[in-house]
């Protein structure tokens, strides 16, 4: 390995001088990520939604670091003078260097500091830079990997900046650095090559040779240990974007990863097993109303039925108050995200509700962004038709309405066979007429550039579910992510999110998986598997992950065939469920939002930012992990909401509500005193605690 030859993961240097008991006042901290302001997918998600709780903890003394995108910084950020003296001279003194970097505020909770570079202004280095890293570190960058070579930029920019930044102060302050992801790592490595006094953390959110292993149909965590890492690497072209990510996990002082699951994988691929383990969390809102999120719901899921109204034009032959709404999203990866077996528990689903004659109606969305070329005609008319419709209906009601008043102003009332003229009719007809389709309702609502080959369409092709009146299974497939600004569906991915029934994320690879945990904190039960981060963690934090709505699918220890059969039970007994008990479901779901919160999760993810220089490394011992809390079944909660009935069949739906939440309550009192996550734990004493 290249990196060996130069650099020693016990190597000490630049830290010798840092005081074990140094105070925070006087350090900075750098978050160096490609993901921020930057959105691609979960990575964006754990620095949005930290951020708040980190500003807090740092203040002034906290920056983020990212690449410079106009699209994003033109809606996300507000562009500033720097505040702090040593860094104002910094960037001044790299923009008169021949690059480009700004700073700015990040409009987001916690409105942290950012520092945003334009990798591509500073392009003319890449070669230098090339032969630089080629000599010290002995990693040769192909010139066609773009990705690789904004890489290359970032982390000679970065760490130019972090050098800097300590050259301008005159008693610099400890600097810790946080770089996530292979894509920030390079900068890390050449902190440590140029031996800055600078504490590093690496955090990897995947491995690139799991990734790329599992998307390859390998039987992957069943031979870890004896993967040729180098020869994999090479063989899949991607040796030098390996060796930079193998570099950054080797060099940094601090390695942590996001699940425990991907601390195993990195020890067998990038050779160092994780000092510490952090799970992900998230920004937990909480309403003051109790039922609010239910409400939300009732909310977003009317919007979703409009929409399916206008996509199903002339074939609204099932009843959408018995329409049930799934979906998947994210980084479209067909087999690690698990859509392969999705499509094929659905085609299963299918079949079972036919047969048993069920009046359930299933639409699965896939929100994966693929290659288009913008909407297609016939999914926009679906929604113009909708609309005609609608306004049809109100020109008609107006109508209805003059005579009605009309006829009430002299004292009569209405003939009601002559409220509706002729032209009434015409009009309605008109619309009617309208409706008529040749086709079935679209599968995709997009026009693909790789039509022909994209996986979903060629599985939907094979599996035979094109939305026919027969089948009780629908699927769109939205290959963009959700926009509240967009015509045909307009919605963000939380609203969306809110108006659904089930979340499906049945993921081959997924070191954690921020999608589940999203449906959680919303009361949105959602399926997930024993070889995600996220299903990892609440089987082992919660002692009936299913009962409240975790249902936590097998794929370690089943064959694909049987862990279908299992997903399609599970689809199968969801459609079974009465409204009641969902509402039920969604409750108990919706408790065990604190499990995420970044408060209570913030304990173990500040424990490693804070990283003293005591915490080094220690090569042998077992990663640091959260643990020594986990959420018993609750003693109201019977085994299956199916058992769960009132003894009198004579209850309204707010009852319901109410009867659970005071059950859930005093379990849920109980619970919190017992994991003491009552309140958000004090920073001063996370402070204390390293
Ligand atoms: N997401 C989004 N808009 C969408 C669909 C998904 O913003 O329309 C986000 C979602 O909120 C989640 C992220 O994409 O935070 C996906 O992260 P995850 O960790 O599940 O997977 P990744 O894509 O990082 O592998
Ligand atoms: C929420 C609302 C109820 C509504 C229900 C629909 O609980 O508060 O008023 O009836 O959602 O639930 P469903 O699972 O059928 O979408
Ligand atoms: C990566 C992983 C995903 C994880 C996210 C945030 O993108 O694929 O599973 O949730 O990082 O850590």
């Amino acid at each position: 390995m290249p990196l060996a030859r130069s650099l020693s993961v016990t190597s000490l240097s630049g830290l010798e001088e840092w005081d074990e008991e140094f105070d925070l006042e006087d350090a900075v901290l750098f978050e160096i990520a490609w993901e921020v302001a930057n959105k691609v997918g979960g990575i964006y998600t754990v620095i949005q939604t930290k951020a708040r709780l980190t500003a807090e903890e740092w203040g002034e003394n906290y920056f983020l670091v990212g690449p410079y995108v106009e699209s994003n910084v033109r809606t996300q950020v507000e562009l500033i003078e720097p505040t702090n003296p040593a860094l104002k001279s910094t960037i001044d003194k790299m923009n008169r260097s021949g690059c480009k970097v700004y700073f700015g505020r990040w409009l987001i909770e916690g409105s942290p500091y950012v520092i945003l570079i334009d990798v591509g202004f500073t392009a003319w280095s890449l070669d230098r830079w090339k032969s630089e890293l080629w000599e010290n570190c002995a990693i040769g960058v192909p010139w066609f990997d773009r990705e690789a070579n904004d890489a290359v930029l970032f982390g000679f920019l970065t760490a130019w900046l972090l050098g800097e930044v300590r050259a301008q102060c005159e008693e610099p302050p400890h600097i810790l650095a946080h770089f996530h992801e292979w894509l920030a790592g390079l900068g890390l490595v050449l902190c440590r090559q140029r031996q800055l006094p600078v504490a590093t953390i690496f955090t990897t959110h995947a491995t690139l040779l799991g990734r790329y292993l599992c998307a390859g149909n390998v039987d992957f965590y069943n031979n870890l240990a004896e993967f040729n890492v180098d020869k994999e690497a090479g063989d899949r072209q991607i040796y030098h974007r390996y060796c930079l990510e193998r570099a950054a996990a080797r060099c940094a002082h601090v390695f942590t990863t996001v699940s425990q699951i991907t601390a195993i994988e990195a020890e067998h691929l990038l050779k160092r097993k994780p000092d510490i383990v952090t799970p992900n969390g998230l920004n937990v809102k909480k309403f003051s109303a109790m039922h609010e999120f239910q409400n939300l719901h009732a909310q977003s899921k009317n919007r979703i039925q409009e929409f399916i109204r206008g996509h199903f034009y002339g074939h609204l032959d099932f009843n959408l108050d018995k329409c049930l709404f799934l979906f998947i999203a994210g980084r479209y990866e067909f087999s690690n995200k698990g859509a392969d077996i999705f499509l094929e528990a659905l085609a299963r689903l299918n079949y079972l509700l036919r047969v048993n004659h069920s009046d359930v109606t299933v639409i699965a969305f896939f929100i994966m962004p693929a290659r288009t070329n913008n909407f297609n005609v016939e999914t926009l008319k679906g929604q113009a038709v909708r609309k005609q419709l609608w306004d049809t209906a109100q020109t008609v009601k107006e109508r209805f309405g003059k005579k009605l008043y009309e006829s009430l102003l002299v004292g009569q009332l209405p003939d009601v066979s002559k409220m509706l003229d002729k032209e009434d009719f015409t009009i309605m007809k008109r619309a009617i007429f309208a409706t008529q389709r040749q086709c079935q309702p679209p599968i995709c609502t997009h026009n693909m550039l790789e039509d022909s080959s994209d996986p979903i369409l060629n599985c939907i092709r094979r599996i035979g579910l094109f939305n026919s009146s027969a089948d009780r299974v629908k699927i769109i497939f939205h290959p963009e992510f959700l926009s509240s600004t967009s015509p045909l569906l307009p919605m963000d991915y939380e609203e969306f999110v809110r108006g659904c029934h089930l979340g499906v994320f049945p993921s081959y690879y997924e070191p954690w998986g921020y999608t589940p945990a999203e449906c959680t904190v919303m009361g949105i039960p959602s399926i997930s598997t024993n070889l995600s981060g996220f299903g990892c963690f609440m089987e082992e934090h919660i002692a009936d992950p299913s009962a409240y709505g975790i249902y936590i699918l097998d794929r370690r220890y089943r064959g694909v065939d049987e862990s279908c059969n299992q997903l399609t039970s599970f689809l199968f007994q969801f459609c079974k469920q009465s409204r009641r008990q969902r509402i039920i479901q969604r409750n108990r779901t919706e408790r065990l939002s604190d499990l995420l919160d970044w408060r209570y999760l913030g304990r173990v993810r500040l424990q490693s930012q804070k990283l003293k220089a005591h915490i080094r490394w220690c090569g042998s011992s077992e990663p640091i992990y959260a643990s020594g809390f986990r959420y018993p079944r609750p003693a109201s909660v019977p085994p299956s909401p199916a058992l769960s009935r009132h003894s009198s069949p004579h209850h309204s739906e707010a009852e319901d509500n109410d009867d659970e939440d005071e059950r859930y309550d005093e379990d849920l009192e109980a619970e919190k005193d017992r994991m003491n996550i009552r309140q958000p734990v004090a920073l001063n004493c996370l402070r204390t605690q390293c």
